[in-house]
């Protein structure tokens, strides 16, 4: 019956249903399969309108150029993340920006710069990321990241609502001129601090093990009171503002090496700071709380290092010291809009 020498329709309807059957197992369902059981994970945040302009300023500026997006599920890239990443992650940045335009993959293939898939859990401090797209060697010394200075402009006179990034003055045309980030600059901040790998609902993680962290790393294999590594925790979390000696940047971090407040020996202000973040002085910036990302035990650790390095000379504190505070602290609120 089918002859195809004789009955072209044949050919025809025979090609058209192979064709059609192709399209279906080739494209169909494996669309209908990604779009069903890649749901947005239960802890992930919709993203809000700025971190969605600032996803398009990372994707103009061409920042996977240099920076991947995706925790690959081999030993190595355990640094940066709790977990490998997987298609999920990806739900809400890959939404189509328009009917036109679907959203680029922002995975990357290079990493000249580090991974940015938990960019916003590392470095949560918002004036730091300004100052760093301003000039990465601001608060990197030796960095090899180009300035990002188109995304800000320089002003006599700035809005009350601008906001001003505390640039050194050295660094200015003259002192009467302030440097304000542009709309772009801020939503682009916005994105790079909401950059964290949302925690899986059962609190497991695929792949590699559940990663303890540093929390794993650092538990000394002595004492099973000993704290952890005060010093390289320092390095880790507080250096990228405060500088790895403590001298802080003038304007924007202050300096840690003979602060007062790490003197004094009453421990409760600094374990406040760490916990809750900290503005209280017009000159300088805002510190990010630092209670979700460190637990007691690294937060006391860190205290104590403080305490005993870069000349300062202070009693040590304790993990339990840091327990009692954490609940009457509360956390310092962001600079941006
Ligand atoms: C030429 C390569 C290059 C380009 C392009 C680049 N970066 Fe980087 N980036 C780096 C390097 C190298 C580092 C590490 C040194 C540093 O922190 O400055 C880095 C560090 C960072 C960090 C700190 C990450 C961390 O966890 O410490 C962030 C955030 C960042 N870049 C964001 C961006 C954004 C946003 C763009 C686009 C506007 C961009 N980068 C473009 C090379 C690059
Ligand atoms: C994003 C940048 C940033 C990071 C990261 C950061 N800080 Fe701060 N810190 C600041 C700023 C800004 C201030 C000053 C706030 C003010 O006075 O308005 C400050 C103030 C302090 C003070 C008060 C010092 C004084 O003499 O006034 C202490 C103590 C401190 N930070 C400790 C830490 C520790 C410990 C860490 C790491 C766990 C840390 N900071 C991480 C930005 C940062």
């Amino acid at each position: 019956m089918f002859n195809f020498h004789k009955d072209h329709s044949n050919l025809v309807n025979v090609s058209l249903v192979v064709f059609v059957g192709l399209s279906v197992f080739v494209a169909v369902m494996p669309a209908n399969d990604l779009a069903t059981n890649n749901a947005p994970l239960p802890s992930m945040p919709r993203m809000t309108e700025s971190e969605r302009r600032g996803l398009a300023v990372y994707v103009s500026e061409n920042c996977a150029a240099c920076h991947t997006q995706q925790v690959r599920n081999i030993e190595m890239d355990k640094t940066w993340g709790d977990r490998p990443s997987l298609p999920s992650d990806y739900h809400y940045s890959k939404e189509r920006q328009d009917v036109w335009r679907q959203s680029p993959s922002l995975l990357g293939s290079e990493r000249t710069g580090p991974d940015l898939t938990n960019a916003g859990q590392r470095q949560p401090g918002e004036l730091w990321h300004l100052l760093h797209l301003y000039d990465p060697r601001l608060v990197v010394k030796g960095s090899i990241m180009p300035r990002y200075g188109w995304l800000f402009e320089e002003t006599t006179e700035p809005t009350p609502d601008a906001v001003v990034v505390p640039v050194p003055a050295e660094r200015l045309r003259d002192s009467a001129h302030k440097v304000v980030a542009t709309q772009r600059a801020i939503d682009l901040v916005a994105y790079l601090v909401s950059l964290k790998q949302a925690p899986l609902p059962d609190g497991t993680a695929p792949g590699f093990l559940p990663s303890p962290g540093r929390k794993e790393s650092t538990a000394s294999m002595t004492r099973p009171d000993a704290l952890p590594d005060g010093g390289s925790l320092f390095v880790q979390t507080c250096s990228a503002c405060h500088g790895a000696e403590g001298m802080g940047l003038p304007g924007a971090f202050p300096p840690l090496a003979g602060s007062a407040i790490v003197n004094d020996a009453d421990p409760t202000l600094m374990i406040s700071i760490i916990l809750g973040g900290y503005d209280a002085r017009a000159e300088y910036g805002v510190m990010p709380a630092q209670a979700e990302q460190l637990s007691d035990a690294e937060i006391a650790a860190i205290a104590n290092y403080l305490r005993s390095s870069f000349s300062n000379d202070a009693p040590p504190t304790t993990t339990e010291a840091v327990k009692t505070l954490r609940s009457t602290v509360a956390p310092q609120t962001a600079i941006l809009p």
